[in-house]
């Protein structure tokens, strides 16, 4: 539970302006978005923070599980605030990903976390981390960054798919680590990397493929209509996916991404489970 002390010091050590804390919410991203709808665009830097989710979500169809101890939120950034041009915002979610592994890295001392393509964070090859990236098209235009971390939550009672895959930061670590002391790392790293994008957007794919847990593997991307396989170069200087297929290099867009394994399509998504039909 976040105290009085810990909810003044996220706006007074980041670039927060307002903090919108709860106890309990369906999903931050629809509370943030609720928030946009009333106070359109503009400056707006609001942090929508709930120590409890009832229905997270993932990317798509998903449904994002949590259980106490997870650090689940969502920033509201309007256009102005942004001060990057709409055409870099497809890149936003990946420089968050970046900023989570940053911020993970500085409680997880001698750690790397790694980022999976469009923007997961994995750590000791266990999701820790998802994030969720929605946007407005409106001239008038807003962007939601809901970000859920791992970090002191059990993963008893999760469904199988979610626990077989995914891993708390303070299991890795042995010992609790303080949510509140990793959101503001989170936020200060996120204001980073958002001064790289604006002033030096062709650094963010270096830093990204480097960082990039699929590189070298054979993977599949998987959408709608359409399945490309090959191997992972990493990203182009425009955030896609590449991709050494049997027919030359491919750039993906959008898709989801599963491992091949021995020519197989193994599931490599965690935290997330299909939504209930
Ligand atoms: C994914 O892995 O598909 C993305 C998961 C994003 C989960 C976070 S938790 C805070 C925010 N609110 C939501 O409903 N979802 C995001």
């Amino acid at each position: 539970m976040f105290t009085e002390l810990e909810l003044a010091s996220l706006a007074e050590k980041t670039f927060v302006d307002r903090v919108d804390y709860h106890l309990q919410l369906d999903s931050t991203n629809n509370r943030a978005l609720e928030l946009a709808r009333q106070h359109p665009a503009g400056n707006i830097q609001t942090l929508v923070l709930a120590e409890k989710q009832t229905a997270g979500r993932g990317r798509g169809q998903n449904q994002w599980w949590s259980s106490e101890g997870t650090l689940t939120f969502s920033l509201l950034l309007g256009c102005n605030a942004l001060g990057l041009p709409v055409k870099l915002w497809p890149m936003i979610s990946l420089s968050t990903g970046l900023a989570v592994a940053e911020a993970i890295e500085q409680f997880l001392p001698g750690t790397t976390a790694q980022v999976k393509w469009p923007n997961d964070v994995y750590l000791n090859d266990r999701k820790v981390s998802g994030i969720l990236a929605e946007s407005s098209n409106s001239r008038q235009g807003y962007l939601i960054l809901g970000i859920g971390i791992n970090v002191n939550n059990s993963f008893d009672g999760a469904p199988f798919e979610v626990s077989e895959k995914a891993a708390s930061l303070c299991a890795i670590a042995q010992c609790t680590i303080s949510e509140a002391e990793l959101l503001v790392a989170v936020l200060q790293r996120l204001e980073h990397q958002l001064q790289v994008l604006g002033t030096d957007p062709h650094q963010l794919h270096k830093t990204w493929s480097k960082r990039c847990i699929l590189a070298g593997e054979q993977i599949a991307v998987v959408t709608e209509h359409s399945s490309l396989e090959g191997i992972c170069q990493g990203i182009d200087s425009d955030g896609a996916l590449l991709l050494d297929t049997a027919t030359g290099s491919q750039r993906c867009l959008s898709g989801v991404v599963q491992r091949v394994i021995f020519g197989k399509l193994g599931s490599a998504e965690s935290n997330k489970f299909p939504e209930k039909t």
